[in-house]
């Protein structure tokens, strides 16, 4: 995937440091991240729009971990929430409340508040009730809340069913027909100020057609909408982007801005204000989740290589069947074998990749790929396993992030029976 995840001779480094000490310093399962790949991830974006007036919110639902959040918002960009607990872990890491979009479905009146106390920048509403609440909420603090509505602009985004997000028959966003009854709402409502207009139409996408096909139709409302009086000021294309896991090629970030913004000029909104919602294009290729081979256990049928790391450290082959490259921490010449790649989980979903070749022993480390993104941030306890540490390389030097849970940790809020 990037450069900065690469064999150094038969041995595999992130950045400068050699993964194998990383795992004999700190064990294993261990998330390891280079800094630099985030950084050139970021800067390929900033490519693609330089000289507009453009701007960056990370979409931290794909790796919320706080140092992570501190390198973004020392290179300038915003933040896309979507929970109380992601805007206090933004506000944590460093960056102003003016950094920071609210997205999400469900967001609480007690979310809702504290946005409002944090000065946001916007709120990207969902539903037409979101929009009486939110006025509610912001009359009540004397304020009128800057809004952005969330349309769903009914495109294939050409991506799994689980992660597509702007086809009618799914959760998010209003729908292209009721927008313009939503805007004329939101304008009139007391609390709140019409600043923007957004859409997300999935994950891991692959081609720049469905943007542009959303773009399109967003850039009709925008019309719509403006010629009843309602100022748009800023256009927000959601997030996305896919990244290589396998054999994909999506596009990269400046091509897909250069597509984007020659629609744009086309149609004359050039000049606006750009804003992007990206989270796995940035993080995901620059982490991998280093794990020990604790067992092989040869079948009639299938192979298994089992790990220490597992779906709650990995979830995502479990919950999509997934594709992440599973390879060896130091290359071997010995003939492989093709084993099933598990973890200890009681759960036969318990998988981490299938039909793979691997030369390995017990007591040899793996590094499964592409594990930045969506993977520590939807990790979980399951089987009171404790989750992974994590470490940031920057060049030679490596910090440690986050430490690994232990079992105290995880019963800390539990209470026995008198
Ligand atoms: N903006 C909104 C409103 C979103 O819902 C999302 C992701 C993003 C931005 C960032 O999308 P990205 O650039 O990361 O594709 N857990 C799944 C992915 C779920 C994506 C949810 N929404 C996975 O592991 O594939």
């Amino acid at each position: 995937g990037t450069p900065f995840v690469h064999y150094r001779g038969e041995e595999l480094f992130v950045e400068e440091v050699r993964l194998a000490d990383l795992a004999r310093a700190h064990g294993t399962p261990l998330f390891v991240y280079s800094r630099a790949a985030m950084l050139s991830a970021l800067a390929a974006y900033q490519r693609g729009f330089a000289g507009r007036k453009a701007r960056i919110f990370y979409a931290l639902k794909a790796n919320s971990s706080l140092a992570i959040l501190q390198v973004f918002a020392r290179a300038g960009c915003g933040f896309d929430i979507v929970s109380g607990g992601e805007l206090e872990r933004v506000l944590a890491a460093g960056a102003k409340g003016s950094d920071i979009i609210f997205s999400g479905v469900g967001k609480t009146r007690r979310e809702m508040q504290r946005a409002l106390e944090a000065g946001i920048h916007c709120f990207n509403v969902e539903s037409e009730a979101e929009l009486e609440v939110l006025s509610e909420v912001a009359a009540g603090l004397g304020q009128k809340a800057p809004v952005s509505l969330r349309v769903n602009p009914d495109v294939n985004p050409l991506t799994h069913p689980y992660i597509s997000t702007g086809l009618k028959g799914n959760k998010f966003g209003i729908a292209h027909k009721d927008a313009l009854r939503a805007y004329r709402r939101a304008a009139a409502l007391p609390g709140l100020r019409v600043v923007g207009i957004d859409c997300h139409i999935g994950s891991q996408i692959t081609q720049v057609s469905p943007y542009l096909d959303a773009l399109e139709r967003v850039l009709d409302l925008v019309a719509a909408i403006e010629a009843e009086g309602i100022p748009i000021s800023h256009i927000d294309f959601g997030g996305g982007l896919g990244i290589v896991y396998n054999s994909e090629s999506p596009p990269a970030a400046d091509v897909l801005w250069q597509r984007l913004l020659a629609r744009l000029d086309a149609r004359g909104y050039g000049d606006r204000q750009l804003m992007i919602e990206p989270g796995r294009s940035l993080v995901g290729n620059a982490g991998v989740c280093v794990a020990e081979v604790l067992y092989l256990k040869p079948g009639e049928q299938k192979n298994f290589c089992i790990i220490d790391a597992a779906m709650n450290d990995l979830p995502r082959p479990a919950m999509y069947e997934a594709f992440h490259q599973i390879v060896p921490l130091k290359q071997s010449a010995t003939k492989p074998v093709t084993y099933d790649v598990v973890g200890p989980v009681c759960e036969s979903g318990d998988w981490i990749g299938r039909d793979r070749k691997l030369a390995v022993q017990p007591g040899e480390l793996l590094a499964v790929l592409s594990a930045g993104a969506y993977c520590m941030s939807m990790a979980s306890n399951y089987n009171t396993r404790g989750r992974p540490a994590e470490v940031l390389v920057d060049g030679a030097q490596a910090h440690v992030i986050r430490e690994r849970e232990d079992v105290a940790d995880q019963v800390r809020k539990e209470k026995l029976l008198p």
